[in-house]
């Protein structure tokens, strides 16, 4: 089956979780096109995603990054991480139908954190950028491919099992809007010395320095009961991933590699919430 049949295929039969982005109305799949009641419509691309966004995606985020993001995530470096989230979701005391991960990029964290469960599930993933999901839908089969922003996401309110928000920013109001009543939101945020030897290359000493204080302080705003696991670790880099490990982050733009980095720090918390 072709990309485009497979992703038409996949939305048909999850088609009560989505709605149009417009006017929120019911959607169906028809041929190669997602129509709502109102006859908005969105169309599939042959390379398996569907773009709800009407708009030229942001510039940020580019191709190339993707690509680098994909070959890094692919080689382990997020792979403790995971794991970990893998492990929280086989924990909850009820059944996880769905995922949804917003601000997926190239989709690697979902597919793998998916591939982990002990349980089958929906994963869709959803970004802006349309360079993150082209990537995603070419590397990664099953899993529903989505071009959306997070001001306007193309989801049914209070159907979702998970959210996932892997440094990514957060839309908290749209967050609670999409959680059903016992849904988690797991959100992954930097620590202080997370990508620290990269950062060290190519910023002043003064801005080195990161905390993560105001974006707690702000998710707690929203979700008061909340559970934060700290994760820590020195991921020693593959030679062949050297080049790909500097052009996965936009911190490094326009920048040459002063020296080759043999381990990275990962300095991350993983937040997970309920409504
Ligand atoms: C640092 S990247 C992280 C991507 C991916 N989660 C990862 O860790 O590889 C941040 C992502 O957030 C996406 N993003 C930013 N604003 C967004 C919005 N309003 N709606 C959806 N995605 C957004 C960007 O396009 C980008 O892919
Ligand atoms: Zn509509």
């Amino acid at each position: 089956m072709k990309k485009m049949e497979q992703a038409a295929q996949l939305i048909a039969q999850n088609n009560s979780l989505f709605c149009c982005p417009i006017c929120h109305g019911e959607v169906r799949v028809e041929k190669t096109s997602v129509i709502c009641t109102s006859q908005h419509q969105f169309d599939l691309a042959k390379k398996g995603y569907i773009n709800f966004y009407t708009k030229s995606s942001p510039k940020d985020y580019d191709k190339q990054l993707f690509e680098a993001r994909y070959q890094v995530i692919q080689s382990g470096m997020y792979d403790d991480v995971h794991q970990k989230i893998a492990e929280i979701i086989d924990k909850l005391d009820y059944p996880v139908a769905n995922i949804l991960d917003l601000g997926c990029g190239e989709g690697s964290h979902l597919q793998k954190i998916t591939q982990q469960l002990n349980r089958s599930s929906t994963g869709i993933g959803m970004d802006i950028a349309k360079d993150g999901i082209l990537t995603a839908a070419k590397y990664h089969q099953g899993l529903i491919w989505t071009v959306a922003d997070l001001a306007q996401s193309p989801f049914q309110s209070e159907k979702f099992d998970i959210l996932l928000n892997i440094l990514s920013p957060a839309n908290y109001q749209e967050f609670k809007r999409l959680l059903h009543t016992d849904g988690h939101l797991i959100k992954v945020v930097p620590r202080s010395n997370y990508l620290q030897e990269i950062r060290e290359q190519v910023m002043e000493e003064k801005q080195q320095s990161y905390t993560n204080a105001e974006v707690l302080e702000h998710f707690k705003q929203h979700f008061d009961n909340l559970e934060i696991h700290t994760i820590q670790y020195q991921w020693k880099v593959p030679e062949d991933v050297l080049k790909d490990l500097w052009f996965m982050t936009p911190l490094t733009w326009r920048k040459e590699m002063e020296q080759p980095i043999e381990r990275i720090t990962i300095d991350l918390d993983i937040i997970i919430a309920q409504k």
